[in-house]
């Protein structure tokens, strides 16, 4: 995949996230003194801020092998138990992404793994059927989650470290669409590299995959470096707005807008009028309409702000909205 030939293999390549990677340098550098296994991580945050390519640099920090599954590929308990007693040798990361999607069963065999690095296998069926509790390695776990919410009680206190990842800075996505260039042999001009960033919604994934797509129409352009110009053209053309709003984020707020009067309407009614499914329009569009504010959840439904009018290009008629009132006379 052309997304991770480009991953950051250091901690000091790692663009951003400062406040943790200061702590976790710390906490890398006492358990590589200490000769013993880092403690167990849970990673936090919104999806593409780089939680996999952490956890890769983190077991290259600490000079360790990494298995890498998730939540939903470990199925029956003999799931787990496999990975940890073939996969993984003394000090090694297994890393589970979407962590909040194991099942319960797996959930509680990973328990005494975590914390006495046991493992309890059923042998046979039925009366006969005996438990036996087979030694592991000390690995650490790391696992990655969109929705720490749904990490229950008793998973979350066996992470000795847990920490959450921040939307990105302009600046920040700025320095890592360079880095890439770099590595592509590309020439980025600096004013390019922050259109780039400001149109990525604070996503480093998304900053990543639209410099390869300006770059491709530079190419057909036979351009030799990467313009604002050239870029403003390519991310238009792609339809990505000056906000980073994309067709699909402008299609909500159009129908939200124009075919309920701005709301209140409920997300399924929403969802069903721009042809989504309901999970993905909370968990990937709405996350990020509610943040730069076009969207608030009311109890009684979604409404348009003020805002997503002015972004769209309407003008602000809502009677409906608990906002009209207060904005009506600004
Ligand atoms: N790839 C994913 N996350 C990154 C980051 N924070 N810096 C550089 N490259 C990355």
């Amino acid at each position: 995949m052309e997304d991770s030939a480009h991953r950051p293999k250091t901690l000091a390549d790692f663009v951003g996230q400062e406040s943790l990677k200061e702590k976790l340098s710390v906490y890398l550098g006492a358990s590589k003194q200490r000769a013993d296994a880092l403690d167990h991580v849970l990673l936090y945050g919104p999806p593409g801020l780089g939680k996999t390519t952490l956890a890769h640099i983190i077991a290259y920090e600490l000079g360790v092998g990494i298995r890498v599954t998730s939540g939903p590929a470990i199925e029956k308990p003999g799931d787990l138990a496999a990975i940890l007693t073939n996969a993984i040798d003394e000090g090694d990361v297994l890393f589970i992404d979407e962590i909040h999607r194991l099942g319960k069963v797996a959930e509680e065999h990973l328990y005494p793994a975590m914390e006495d690095y046991k493992i309890d296998i059923i042998l046979g069926q039925g009366p006969a059927a005996r438990t036996i509790r087979l030694d592991l390695p000390k690995f650490t776990l790391v696992g990655a989650t969109t929705r720490p919410g749904l990490i229950t009680a008793p998973m979350r206190s066996r992470f000795g470290i847990i920490e959450h990842f921040e939307y990105y800075k302009d600046d920040e996505l700025a320095h890592a669409v360079q880095r890439d260039a770099k590595i592509m042999n590309l020439v980025l001009n600096d004013d390019a590299a922050f259109e780039i960033a400001r149109r990525s919604r604070g996503t480093m994934r998304i900053a990543k995959r639209m410099l390869r797509r300006v770059r491709d129409y530079v190419m057909v352009a036979h351009e030799d470096s990467i313009s604002l110009e050239r870029t403003k053209y390519a991310l238009d053309e792609i339809g990505v707005d000056n906000l980073g709003l994309d067709k699909r984020d402008r299609a909500i707020l159009d129908s939200l807008i124009l075919k309920f009067a701005g709301g209140p309407v409920g997300l399924d009614t929403l969802a069903t009028s721009v042809a989504e499914d309901r999970v993905t329009l909370e968990e990937i569009y709405e996350p990020f309409l509610i943040q730069r504010g076009f969207i608030q959840r009311t109890a009684r439904g979604r409404i348009a702000t003020p805002n997503a009018y002015k972004h769209m290009g309407y003008e602000y008629t809502n009677p409906q909205s608990p906002l009209f009132d207060e904005n009506s006379d600004s």
